[in-house]
């Protein structure tokens, strides 16, 4: 198949690119590397021994989407690119509804242009807000409660409605739980610009010396050890679990959803212990306020997807440790070095 991957140079990107090209499948790459570098791609061709082909541009960019249509003719696309930090969508809402929703519409156009029909797109858990209690089911209610999850919720009723209008049109939603790890070899993995907001880098930059210490943030929530709990899917799986959508579209047609999670929750000490064994270090921590905005806790219901899609997540939060501690220590800056 030719699947044309927007952000594809970017953390979960890259490894579905690695995934799609193991598989045989021909790859464009299209991302504006505004938060990413060539140098992940460039991993990918050594580790695969085949190249994705790359444009860089934004995907609200019509005129280069609508080339890169002409030329790589996809029967699919997978579509990660966007802006993806909570803190910052309430700063910068319009840019998140830009990048988000905006590129979704030229994405959109450009595929019914060419003949295009199918498409999985980043989702994530985020869209459960607060209205329910976990394991969420995909018919759980969805709402958001900050301007990114606004944008995810809002392009999942777009890509509804679409596929509502055009009986050709082929969707696959995945909600992401909490995308963690690195591809075994170490040689690709999460790159965060800055002070990373997430759990996992944090915790990898701490273990590397670049940060003194974790700030756990809670101890007092209603959980087994009093933080907060999360369904961390390794980054490896997250990208089979894209393979497996496709495969499904290509035998239905219509709108699906598809939660992609391990279904187990873990706590935040969990985490930071199982990163610890697989450092060989204690990690420095220190219990602070509860971050505003944060849930107890968040774990998927994964049977829609095991049913349907024949996928499981197979690997455990101590392997993407042991994953991300590989990828953090061979790669100190990121890609930033070579
Ligand atoms: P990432 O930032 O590493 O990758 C996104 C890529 O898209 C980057 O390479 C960036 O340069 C590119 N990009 C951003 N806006 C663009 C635009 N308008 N045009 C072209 N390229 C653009 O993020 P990621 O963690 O790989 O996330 C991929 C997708 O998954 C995002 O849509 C994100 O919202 C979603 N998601 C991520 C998580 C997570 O925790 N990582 C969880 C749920 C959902
Ligand atoms: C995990 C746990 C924190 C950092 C976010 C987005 C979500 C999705 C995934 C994109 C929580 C605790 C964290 C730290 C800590 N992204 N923590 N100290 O908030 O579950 O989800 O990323 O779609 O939309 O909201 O992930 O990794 O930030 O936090 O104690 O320095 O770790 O409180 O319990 P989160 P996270």
């Amino acid at each position: 198949m030719r699947v044309l991957v927007t952000g594809g140079a970017g953390y979960i990107g890259s490894h579905t690119t690695l995934a799609l090209l193991e598989q045989g499948h021909d790859v464009l790459v299209v991302d504006d590397l505004s938060n990413s570098s060539r140098e992940s791609l460039a991993r990918v061709a050594e580790l695969t021994g085949r190249t994705a082909d790359f444009v860089e541009a934004n995907v609200r960019d019509a005129n280069a989407l609508e080339s890169a249509f002409a030329s790589f003719r996809p029967d699919a696309v997978i579509h990660f690119a966007g802006w993806k930090a909570v803190g910052e969508s309430t700063q910068v809402p319009l840019t998140y509804y830009r990048e988000n929703v905006g590129s979704t519409l030229t994405l959109l156009e450009t595929m019914a242009r060419h003949d295009c029909h199918t498409i999985v797109f980043s989702s994530s858990a985020t869209v459960y807000g607060e209205l329910s209690e976990p394991p969420f089911t995909e018919d759980a209610p969805t709402g958001a409660t900050n301007p990114y999850g606004r944008t995810k919720h809002m392009v999942e009723q777009i890509l509804a409605d679409v596929a509502a209008a055009d009986d050709q049109l082929r969707v696959g939603v995945l909600r992401y739980f909490n995308p963690i790890g690195a591809h075994e070899s170490g040689r690709i993995g999460e790159d965060p610009k800055g002070i990373p907001n997430n759990l996992l880098p944090f915790v990898a930059q701490v273990a590397a010396g670049r940060r003194e210490k974790l700030m756990v943030f809670g101890d007092d929530y209603p959980t087994p050890d009093g933080t907060g709990t999360r369904d961390y899917i390794h980054v490896v799986d997250l990208a089979a679990g894209h393979l497996a959508a496709l495969d499904f579209l290509t035998e239905h047609d219509g709108y699906h959803v598809w939660n992609l999670g391990t279904g187990r929750p873990n706590s935040v000490l969990e985490v930071v212990n199982a990163f610890g064994e697989a450092a060989g270090m204690e990690i420095p921590y220190q219990i602070v306020a509860r971050r505003p905005g944060d849930v107890a806790s968040s774990y998927a219901d994964v049977s829609r997807a095991h049913a349907e899609l024949g996928w499981q997540a197979h690997k455990s939060v101590a392997d993407a440790c042991a994953d991300t501690f590989r990828w953090q220590s061979a790669n100190p800056n990121g890609y930033a070095q070579d």
